[in-house]
């Protein structure tokens, strides 16, 4: 038996066969268009998603040995996405989790008191990384459309419902609490959709998808809409919540860290909702069948491997983001240069949308590979001030995946900034793995997660060595300026 797990990224969708033992036997991976329509905006066009997730899917099964025995589905969180629910079509581009254009409402809201209580109720705060101010800015600036959402024919979710919709022709409107849990619309101790949050954002409540457990019977594929297969669908999940799931971090405690375009560290906190007052969010992890919730505590970092990125497109430093890593080991250290990467505003734990990048340290000795380096110090820096807010100063053990997780100067440096041993495991696709966990038990394939536990193997551990404590001091004074700088 296998499953056929997509994860449907920020900039691509990518699409496995994973086995029985774990391993992932045959792959499809499909780029998206971008757009940028001004500074600060981010968005999608949903048709380009559903594209290339179908893309994506058929190269992944034109390798795979069997059909798989059912499907399971993970997603870039908190982008708003509208689709006419007869046609499908989306009526316009959808406004992705980076746009930064409602920062204005967000401030009008803070403005009027009601910050303390969307946290209280959410485990979130007033910031345009959330669904919820997009859909208020949808009815303000773009009333046609909005008006198809109040009348009943336009449906609202994000990704993960936009695709089930696709998937299954339009029989299902669905979300997860994972998804659900990052639009400010659901109540955290509730486990619903909050009739408060959504006058106070404008949403119809009707607009909403149901809200599905993480596993079990959620629909199926339509073989006239998804490549002539019926499949069914028994697991889903945002991004970061089915890493967790993928790195196997079951217990209270565990701790995960995804480097991406951001990173993204979450912790499990078992059954209680525990409320960060350090810049921190409260999530759901995970929902089963019967109804069992499980948290967790998230530090979302808006950029760490973007910030390669932009050294290999911005600046044309490097050719490839791997380059990063030799070119990084040509030196020592940074030679004093320090970059904050606060590209699009900071993310947590410093929540500041105004704050912009800065290097600072440069002399007339620094060549590009110190660049290089204090980019990936950033990286680890970053992570620490995650970490640090997370819990009393330190995790038992921190599990990395995702893409920059491959750099092993990176994962060092950061295992000897937090003092803590970082484990990276054979798969790192994670993302998709923890859908393919979450179908295959919805499904029957695995049995419980002790089985699960079983096909998590580890590739390398990184153990803390001599820490550079001054380096840190700096990271932490060059924030401080970030945090000034205004546009
Ligand atoms: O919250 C945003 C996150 O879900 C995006 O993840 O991996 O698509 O950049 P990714």
């Amino acid at each position: 038996m296998s499953v056929l797990a997509i994860d449907a990224g920020t900039t691509g969708v990518t699409a496995l066969i994973v086995a029985e033992n774990g391993q992932i036997t045959s792959k499809g991976y499909e780029e998206f268009a971008q757009h940028f329509p001004r500074p600060g905006r981010v968005e999608h066009n949903p048709e380009d998603i559903w594209q290339a997730t179908l893309a994506a899917c058929a190269t992944a099964l034109r390798g795979a040995s069997s059909e798989p025995s059912c499907l399971g589905l993970t997603n870039q969180r908190e982008t708003a996405v509208l689709w006419d629910r007869r046609t499908l079509a989306a009526p316009r581009r959808a406004i992705v989790w980076q746009d930064r254009r409602t920062a204005e409402v967000c401030g009008r809201l803070r403005a009027a008191g009601h910050e303390r209580r969307v946290s209280e109720l959410t485990g979130l705060r007033l910031d345009p990384y959330f669904t919820a101010t997009k859909l208020t800015w949808l009815a303000g600036h773009d009333p046609g459309v909005w008006e198809g959402v109040t009348s009943g024919n336009v449906a609202v979710g994000t990704v993960d419902s936009y695709l089930i919709a696709r998937l299954t022709a339009g029989a299902r409107h669905v979300t997860d609490p994972s998804n659900a849990s990052r639009t400010l619309l659901y109540g955290l101790s509730s486990g619903a959709w909050e009739p408060e949050l959504c006058e106070l954002f404008g949403v119809p409540m009707e607009a909403l998808p149901e809200i599905v457990p993480n596993y079990g019977p959620l629909g199926h594929t339509e073989p006239s809409a998804f490549l002539g297969l019926e499949l069914p669908i028994s697991g889903v999940a945002g991004d970061q919540q089915a890493a967790l799931f993928g790195q196997t971090c079951f217990d209270v405690g565990d701790v995960k860290c995804t480097y991406g375009t951001g990173s993204f560290v979450l912790a499990n906190l078992g059954g209680e909702i525990v409320r960060p007052d350090s810049g921190l969010l409260t999530t759901v992890a995970w929902q089963t069948p019967d109804g069992e919730r499980t948290f967790a505590l998230e530090g979302s970092i808006f950029v760490t491997g973007a910030a390669v990125q932009w050294l290999r497109d911005g600046l044309g430093l490097i050719g490839t983001a791997p380059e990063s890593e030799a070119l990084a080991r040509t030196v020592p250290d940074s030679g004093g240069v320090v970059f904050v990467p606060a590209l699009t505003g900071l993310g947590a734990p410093h929540w500041d949308p105004e704050a912009r990048g800065l290097i600072s340290g440069l002399t007339r000795g620094t060549t590009r590979a110190h660049l290089v380096r204090a980019t990936l110090e950033a990286i680890a820096f970053e992570v620490r001030d995650v970490v640090e807010s997370m819990t009393s100063g330190s995790v038992p053990v921190l599990k990395a995946d995702g893409g920059a997780s491959a750099n092993d100067l990176l994962m060092q440096f950061q295992a000897d900034q937090l003092g803590t041993a970082v484990e990276r495991p054979a798969v790192q696709e994670t993302t998709a793995l923890g859908a393919a966990f979450l179908a295959g038990l919805g499904a029957g394939v695995w049995g419980s997660r002790a089985e699960l536990r079983k096909t998590w193997h580890l590739d390398r551990r990184f153990e803390p060595g001599e820490r550079d404590d001054a380096a840190y001091e700096r990271w932490r004074a060059a924030v401080e300026l970030a945090m000034s700088h205004r546009s």
